[in-house]
């Protein structure tokens, strides 16, 4: 095959396909001079909370605003313990500690890249308030069986079901399965008091207006994101048949390709909803190089476990106290998965990766 660029993800395409609705969702709201909050906002949560199989769910300003929020509204504070795991995105870790309370990382399991329920449940302890377990990459992270509230960190996995735990946090920033033109998130749960206080605290804690019970923050949703991310989220089930599609064909054409047994395809899981498909290799690096040279955009997440973060170095990990993720921060490498990737163009990344190996 011949050179050709296979980019990791394809917003320009998807935003051509739904250009008109978008401007009209946009219009709508400028229209209706109701910035914040407002009926958009309304509908959009009960399309989500449809669309997640579940009973509440409240649009906030990020994903990271989603888990910070919800650990607030479990009161989580200093002398609290959230334990989670160190293979994700900071934001994970981030909010424990700016609420002041302690992340306890956890391994992760091989298979996976999820969070270890076992390893989870070895770190309990008298001050442990939740678990956080991140369903990363898309795959449903299984979850421990303890006594303990668990707030999923969902960033990854709009569409993969209904909430399991106290309350499921998802990220709309723009590359996430389903995306805002901008920042949005939201926090999805069955247990009408705890999404209460979510819905109170997104506004200060004010109810009614000028009255704070409680010290929250503004972790309002746009009115414009809504909008924006109802006409996405209509999108939601054929773009996530579009990666499982995606996903198959990648494990066909590695099947039929020539590779050595060191580089390992993610295994299939039924609830897999593919916001990445994640090799890896231990020459991941070079094989990284190789196919940036090659035309194909690939990343790298995470490089760098949270656990050996500067910023947690008084939490007191050291290189090898968590190895399964280390050596995940190694060796993995995300391959373009997004629904609007063509056959030809996995075709040309399989094509690339045998030729590297070869
Ligand atoms: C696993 C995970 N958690 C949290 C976040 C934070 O979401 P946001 O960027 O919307 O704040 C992200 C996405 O960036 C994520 O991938």
């Amino acid at each position: 095959m011949s050179k050709r660029e296979v980019a990791l993800i394809d917003l320009g395409r998807q935003h051509a396909e739904l250009r008109s609705e978008i401007d009209g969702a946009i219009a709508g709201v400028i229209d209706s001079g109701q910035f914040i909050l407002g009926p958009e906002v309304s509908a959009f949560e009960s399309e989500l909370a449809k669309a997640c199989h579940s009973k509440h769910a409240l649009g906030v300003s990020s994903g990271t605003d989603a888990l910070l929020v919800a650990l607030m509204a479990l009161g989580i504070g200093p002398g609290d313990e959230v334990v989670t795991t160190a293979f994700s995105f900071f934001a994970t870790a981030g909010v424990v500690a700016r609420l002041g309370a302690k992340p306890v990382f956890a391994d992760i399991e091989e298979h996976s890249f999820n969070l270890d329920p076992a390893a989870a449940l070895a770190k309990l302890g008298n001050a442990t308030r939740a678990i956080l377990p991140v369903n990363l990459y898309g795959r449903l992270a299984t979850l421990p069986q303890a006594d303990v509230a668990i707030i999923e960190d969902a960033a990854q996995s709009i569409g993969s079901g209904p909430v399991r735990g106290l309350a499921a946090c998802y990220s709309f920033f723009p590359t996430k399965n389903v995306g805002a033109l901008g920042d949005a998130g939201a926090v999805v749960s069955d247990d009408e008091d705890f999404a209460d206080r979510v819905r109170l605290l997104r506004t200060h804690g004010a109810r009614p207006k000028y009255v704070h019970a409680m010290v929250g923050g503004n972790f309002r949703i746009d009115a414009l994101q809504a909008a924006v991310l109802r006409v996405k989220l209509r999108h939601l089930q054929s773009w996530t048949k579009a990666r499982q599609d995606n996903a198959a064909r990648y494990r066909e054409l590695f099947a039929n390709a020539t590779l050595p047994a060191s580089v390992r395809i993610p295994a299939h899981s039924e609830d897999h909803v593919y916001h990445q498909f994640t090799i890896r290799t231990p020459r991941r690096d070079e094989l990284q190089a190789a196919l940036k040279a090659a035309g194909v955009a690939t990343e790298i997440y995470y490089p760098h476990p949270l656990h050996l973060q500067e910023c947690f170095a008084e939490l007191g990990y050291r290189e090898g106290s968590l190895p399964h993720t280390e050596a995940a921060a190694r060796e993995s490498l995300s391959l373009p998965i997004h629904a609007h990737l063509q056959e030809d163009d996995q075709a040309y990344v399989v094509e690339q990766i045998a030729a590297f190996f070869r």
